[in-house]
């Protein structure tokens, strides 16, 4: 159930069999010279929403921007700051809450998220911590598709080290899966990346998880074309649709244990 296409009375009648409600975060940023730029928030929505329908549970809007300052160097970017992202998510949550809601699950599509989303569970929960609210304290939970396990062997299985770490194989071909015939295909832009990019640097995963990166200029002088170690051409649509059936698979299993 959408909770765009849902009316308030189904709300209230949802409430009383179940207090969990998913929340897709994504990006609106760069995927390399030839994946879309709303990628990340295409999936997020798109696993969300097979999951939702599965397990029928209630989805909540995308939010669809994230912290993305280091792709601001690439045109289409849309950043906000993190802080702004906490604000958002603390206000989503505040809205829900005093509403009845009570385990909020976070399913993410973007690195950026994960430490401002975190954050602003935090101050969330300290409102029952610091003796604010009198209401049974709430969950939240963040999972990465690419941390579900299937999807994570999935896509290891299929692409090893180019997989890398933005504008991966994996999402692109996800979003060929998700997009259809709306897909950006192009066969010159194709050609550019036929090569594979640089191999990431030792170590570089580590020190840059969750999109740890440095200032747009820096960011950009480092990987030119928006691929960080992920060979993109590599995607393929049988490949995506496979991945996808995975991750809905693995967040509904999730999902379920969390809302019970
Ligand atoms: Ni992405």
């Amino acid at each position: 159930m959408r909770l765009t296409h849902t009316r308030w009375p189904q709300v209230l009648q949802y409430l009383q069999r179940c207090r969990g409600i998913i929340i897709p975060t994504g990006s609106t940023e760069q995927h390399g010279p030839i994946g879309p730029i709303g990628t990340d928030a295409l999936l997020a929505q798109a696993i969300a929403q097979g999951a939702a329908e599965r397990g029928d549970w209630l989805l909540a809007p995308t939010l669809n921007l994230g912290p993305a300052q280091f792709n601001l160097g690439f045109p289409g970017t849309v950043a906000l700051r993190a802080s702004t992202l906490m604000a958002v998510v603390g206000d989503v949550l505040d809205s829900l809450a005093v509403q009845g809601f009570e385990r909020f699950y976070f399913l993410n599509a973007h690195g950026a998220n994960i430490a401002a989303v975190n954050a602003a569970c935090q101050d969330f929960y300290a409102q029952w911590s610091l003796g604010r609210r009198s209401t049974k304290a709430p969950q939240c939970r963040l999972r990465s598709w690419w941390d579900y396990p299937r999807a994570d062997q999935m896509r290891k299985s299929l692409y090893g080290s180019w997989e890398g770490m933005h504008a991966t194989p994996s999402e692109l071909a996800m979003a060929m899966a998700v997009l259809g015939p709306d897909y950006p295909h192009d066969a010159q832009a194709q050609a550019q990346v036929t090569e594979p990019p640089l191999a990431l640097p030792e170590g570089f995963a580590r020190l840059h998880g969750g999109d740890n990166h440095l200032d747009s200029a820096s960011h950009r002088a480092q990987f030119p074309d928006g691929r960080v170690g992920s060979h993109s051409a590599l995607a393929r649509l049988e490949d995506g649709q496979a991945l996808m059936e995975a991750a809905i698979a693995d967040a509904q299993q999730d999902i379920a244990e969390f809302f019970a």
